[in-house]
């Protein structure tokens, strides 16, 4: 089969036809045209014969010298019977006399008497078939006749027969001769084409490997320009093809991998469906978004290609309605915005693209702007009813004695410098948060310092009859802080110690001093802190007491500045409690800092 559909046996077997064609045609022709010739010159000789015979009779006397001439020139194939008149007549001597045509042949048929009778040239080509002939002559017969004349009033003629055998022998020969030369050229011609077919489809053949190994991606493979023909022109144009696929198949690629570290170094999520919704292509957020939904449904992994229903709603809205959706939906502790926009394809959608942008972190910014609101007017709510009520009891006069109307003038004193405090607090606050915290750095000798503070709040713990002391480990040298801060913060955590410590209780600051800083220990045996309270008290407004009665609990800020404070230093600040046992506030400063 594969031998059939080559080219070269194609072109071949065409060529081999056309020239078999040709040659057949060409051959028939040739050969019509000799055995033509060949009985035309066969014609020509007998008749030139025949005159030269009756020429001869008539110039010599002697007829048996003219007749022995004239059967010299006859050959032996050739018939010759000389006739003087109706009795006197010869036979060529070269057969047997029986074979010979008997003389009232002649004579008698019409077209052979009418040169005896009307002195014509005859040439004829006939079978000697009568019945009434007793010769026989299988073969076509060529007969010829002159007209003799001897003697003025004898009219004589000269015949001569041969049989057309000897004319078609010849040209048997002549036809074999045609058909071996036809044969020849056949061969040669199979030959010749053969060869030269192969060396044009030689280099096709290379072409066609080449252009199978370019398919597999082998786009260096060059093929050798062997001819300066067209197909030379092929390779080039080859060539040049596979430089230009290559050209383009690195542009795609290098677009391809442009895309794809677009896509999976970008912060939101991206995932491309086809138009049944299938997944496409996820980038590693997207990844995480799923595994998480996965998680959520108790899918153990994420081998089932499957969308949460919200993004398979909002993808078939995004198709049906040719428009981008947007929903937001949260699971895990994390909120996800979705954009699904349709994706076209020149004019039909071919799919959609979903963006999935982690909003988390917004949200709880949000919530934080919203907590820190409601706090702070809360926070200001109670001094105000306050100091508005007390304001009216004045107004009122309803204070009798100028007893009450001192106490009352003190609870709004007091209420005042309250919220003078809360304001001043959040603005510190915010300047920290915002960083614009500036510490006044200075080496500072740390056991004066920690003394003074200790010593400042000797008072109110006696007042609250809890014993207040301070250990100091090793020497403790100086340190690059700010001062007031460092007291402010220390203040702090002291105060919320003795608030929240019994009677009977005690308070110690532990100070440890080691290599890389000092560790500042505010231990108290009071109420504690509830577990689950523990990672939520550097927050600002944070208070156990979730009633905020009053007197005990002061604005809920000191802890969040204080943990501003420490950070600035480049410390760390932290806590451990255990429900009615006590509290351990600790935070470190380093040496080196800044
Ligand atoms: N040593 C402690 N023992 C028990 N609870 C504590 C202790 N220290 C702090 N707390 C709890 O942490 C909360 C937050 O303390 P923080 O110092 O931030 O605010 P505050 O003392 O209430 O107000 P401020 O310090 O602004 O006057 C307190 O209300 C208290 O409930
Ligand atoms: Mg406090």
């Amino acid at each position: 089969m594969m031998f059939w559909r080559s080219v070269v046996v194609k072109l071949w077997f065409t060529i081999l036809l056309l020239v078999s064609f040709v040659l057949f045609i060409l051959t028939i022709l040739l050969l019509e045209f000799f055995e033509n010739n060949h009985v035309d010159e066969a014609e020509n000789d007998l008749n030139q014969l025949a005159t030269k015979i009756a020429a001869i009779m008539e110039d010599y006397d002697d007829k048996s010298l003219g007749t022995s001439i004239a059967w010299e020139l006859a050959d032996d194939v050739t018939q010759v019977l000389i006739i003087e008149d109706s009795d006197t007549y010869w036979y060529s001597p070269n057969r047997e006399s029986s074979e010979n045509l008997p003389i009232s042949y002649f004579l008698e048929d019409p077209k052979l008497s009418r040169v005896l009778s009307h002195d014509e040239k005859v040439s004829e080509k006939r079978y000697f078939t009568d019945a009434d002939l007793q010769v026989y002559y299988p073969d076509q017969m060529f007969i010829v006749g002159a007209p003799l004349h001897i003697t003025e009033d004898k009219k004589g003629a000269v015949f001569l027969y041969q049989s057309l055998n000897v004319v078609q022998e010849t040209s048997k020969r002549t036809t074999s001769f045609i058909w071996l030369a036809a044969g020849v050229a056949i061969v040669l011609t199979t030959i010749f084409a053969f060869f030269l077919l192969s060396r044009i489809t030689s280099p096709l053949r290379i072409m066609r490997e080449a252009a199978l190994e370019v398919a597999r991606g082998k786009f260096d493979r060059k093929v050798p320009i062997l001819t300066n023909d067209e197909i030379g022109e092929l390779a080039t144009a080859f060539n040049q093809m596979g430089r230009q696929l290559k050209y383009n198949i690195n542009a795609l690629n290098q677009e391809k991998e442009q895309l794809s570290s677009i896509l999976s170094s970008m912060a939101d999520g991206v995932i491309t469906l086809n138009r049944d919704g299938t997944i496409l292509i996820t980038n590693p957020p997207a990844e995480r978004f799923l595994q998480a939904w996965y998680y959520q449904q108790g899918m153990n992994n994420g081998a089932s290609e499957e969308l949460p229903h919200e993004v398979k709603e909002l993808f078939q809205k995004a198709v049906s309605f040719e428009s981008e959706q947007i929903v937001e939906i949260s699971f895990q502790g994390r909120s996800w915005v979705i954009l699904m926009s349709p994706l076209y394809n020149q004019t039909y959608i071919r799919g959609a693209v979903a963006v999935l942008r982690d909003m988390t972190e917004e949200r709880r910014l949000d919530k934080l702007r919203k907590d820190f609101i409601a706090n702070v007017s809360h926070e200001l709510r109670t001094p105000i009813a306050m100091l508005q009520g007390y304001s009216e009891a004045i107004i009122d006069d309803i204070a009798s004695s100028d007893e009450e109307k001192k106490e009352i003038a003190q609870v709004i004193y007091d209420e005042s410098l309250r919220m003078g405090r809360l304001v001043n607090e959040l603005l510190d606050l915010a300047r920290m948060e915002a960083g614009h915290i500036s510490l006044n750095l200075e080496i500072v000798e740390i056991e004066p310092l920690v003394d003074r503070i200790v010593r400042k709040f000797q008072g109110l713990a006696k007042e609250k009859q809890i014993s207040l002391s301070c250990s100091k480990n090793g020497i403790l040298g100086t340190l690059n802080l700010d001062p007031d801060r460092i007291e402010q913060v220390l203040t702090n955590l002291i105060d919320n110690a003795i608030r929240h410590t019994e009677e009977g209780g005690n308070v110690t600051l532990k100070v440890v001093s080691t290599q890389s800083g000092l560790q500042f220990d505010v231990q108290d045996s009071g109420s504690g802190i509830p577990e689950e309270d523990l990672p939520f008290v550097f927050e600002r407004f944070y208070k156990a007491d979730k009633a905020r009665t009053r007197g005990r609990s002061g604005t809920g800020l000191g802890l969040a500045i204080a943990k501003n404070i420490v950070d600035a230093h480049q410390g760390d600040i932290s806590v451990h409690s255990k429900i009615n046992e006590g509290t351990t506030f600790s935070f470190f400063i380093p040496r080196k800092n800044g």
